[in-house]
């Protein structure tokens, strides 16, 4: 018989929400911005890197929030990410840092969404795709100083910023590298990339071009301090509460992402039982095996297996055996009084304990980047927080100055030009 679809959203949506959750917190979010913003300085605008799905953090809610605590504009990887903010109702500059492939060019200019520009090839497209349209193309040279994947390399980028200059309807909105350090700024090669982006920018400004906004801090480049912050900073990881633990600074940021389960069945077994897939743990005395109902379709790698720990009553207990696709094992044999039912903390903080991001990609032999993008898509996020923005507002560049519009152009304006922010208390008006 067909379920009745009252009772469906009655009893199955809490007991889907409740089997495992990623919580995200927005009052965090708003501490680490603060805390990039005055690491950037009065007049720096913050560009939030919010590309695949900020993270897995949940895009839409990360931007929205990020933007009412004054962000002026924000990264995507994607066209399909930046439609998606753009139908979420986001308004900033939205800037596509990886490419457009050609098929996507048309909605991506009818939404205003600025587009990293990288070879003269594109440049051409967009050219013939804004005058049919009757728009103006936005873009973002990016300036291949060491990434060696996109970017038009330093010795052709004077011709392709003249080339745009040219253009009359393709807009230089902005100028862009990329540091590829892990470990800080302070390598020789991010020395190097830092000086040739900056004998670009020279050599254009030399040349009379107006750069527009100019950018390369990521969250590295932001808190290593070590490269030139221009304009425009360019966080991602930062703003959610993680950097490499060889920065300096990661300490006084706040975690974002929480990630929780619950305990839906406890099993006494004797000494000598196999658990998980290829047995690969075997109880060493009689002991007692929580699971979990989420796997590493959810976010927990499969390299914690019998290698990482879950909090549970406050406390870390071992996962033991294989993690699975949809079930993980924990030996809480040391845990009085657990029930069926109890919160398990995979990543975040449980009473005094605490698992980190960071700590979990060192377990599972990766980096904090892939353990949040791991979270999977049937984990619900559930925001937390987010009543009071703290940042003073940031006025963003204006979308499409109206001096360079064409007269064939039709204005996307309305639709680039960001509302204002609500006024946060306390807040002050941008210089
Ligand atoms: C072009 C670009 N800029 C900025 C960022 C943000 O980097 P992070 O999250 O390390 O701050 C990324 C992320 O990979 C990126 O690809």
């Amino acid at each position: 018989m067909p379920v009745d679809p009252r009772l469906a959203e009655e009893y199955l949506a809490p007991v889907d929400t409740a089997r495992v959750w990623a919580e995200v917190d927005l009052d965090a979010l708003a501490h680490n911005l603060t805390i990039i913003r005055s690491r950037a300085g009065a007049g720096v605008g913050i560009m939030l890197v919010v590309k695949a799905d900020a993270y897995g953090h949940g895009a839409v809610a990360i931007a929205h929030h990020a933007v009412r605590c004054g962000v002026a504009s924000l990264g995507v990887g994607t066209s399909c990410e930046a439609l998606e903010l753009r139908s979420a109702g986001l308004r900033v500059p939205i800037l596509i840092l990886g490419t457009v492939v050609d098929e996507e060019v048309p909605r991506v200019l009818r939404h205003g969404v600025e587009i990293g520009l990288h070879s003269f090839d594109r440049l051409h497209q967009l050219e013939r795709e804004a005058r049919r349209l009757g728009l103006q193309a936005r873009v973002h040279i990016n300036v291949d100083t060491g990434m060696g994947r996109l970017g038009v390399l330093p010795e052709r980028a004077l011709d392709l910023l003249q080339e745009v200059r040219r253009s009359e309807h393709v807009h230089l909105a902005g100028v862009m590298t990329h540091i590829s350090s892990l470990a800080g700024n302070a390598s020789p090669e991010t020395t190097l990339q830092a000086k040739q982006f900056a004998d670009v920018i020279t050599t254009a400004q030399e040349a009379g071009i107006h750069c527009g906004r100019i950018h390369l801090a990521n969250s590295t480049g932001l808190f290593s301090g070590l490269c030139p912050l221009y304009d425009t900073v360019r966080p991602g990881i930062a703003a959610l509460g993680v950097l490499p633990e060889t920065i300096p600074g990661g300490e006084d940021l706040h975690p974002v992402l929480s990630l929780r389960s619950q305990v839906v069945f406890l099993k006494d077994i004797p000494a000598g039982t196999p658990v998980g897939y290829g047995s690969t743990w075997r109880a060493p005395r009689q002991t007692r095996i929580a699971t979990l109902p989420l796997g590493y379709n959810d976010g927990v790698p499969w390299n914690l297996s019998n290698r990482g720990t879950v909090l549970l009553a406050g406390q870390h207990a071992p996962i033991v055996g294989c993690v699975s696709m949809d079930y993980t094992t924990v030996d809480v044999g040391a845990i009085e009084g657990l029930c069926v039912g109890a919160v398990a903390t995979l990543i975040g903080k449980q009473g005094a304990a605490q698992i980190t991001v960071a700590e979990v990609a060192r377990a599972a032999g990766t980096i904090p980047y892939e353990i949040t993008c791991s979270v999977g898509k049937r984990v619900p996020r559930i925001c937390v927080g987010g009543e009071s923005p703290t940042l003073p507002s940031q006025v963003p560049t204006p979308a499409c100055p109206p001096a360079l519009v064409t007269p064939t152009a039709r204005a996307v304006t309305a639709m680039e030009r960001p509302s204002e922010p609500a006024p946060s208390k306390g807040a002050r008006a941008h210089p």
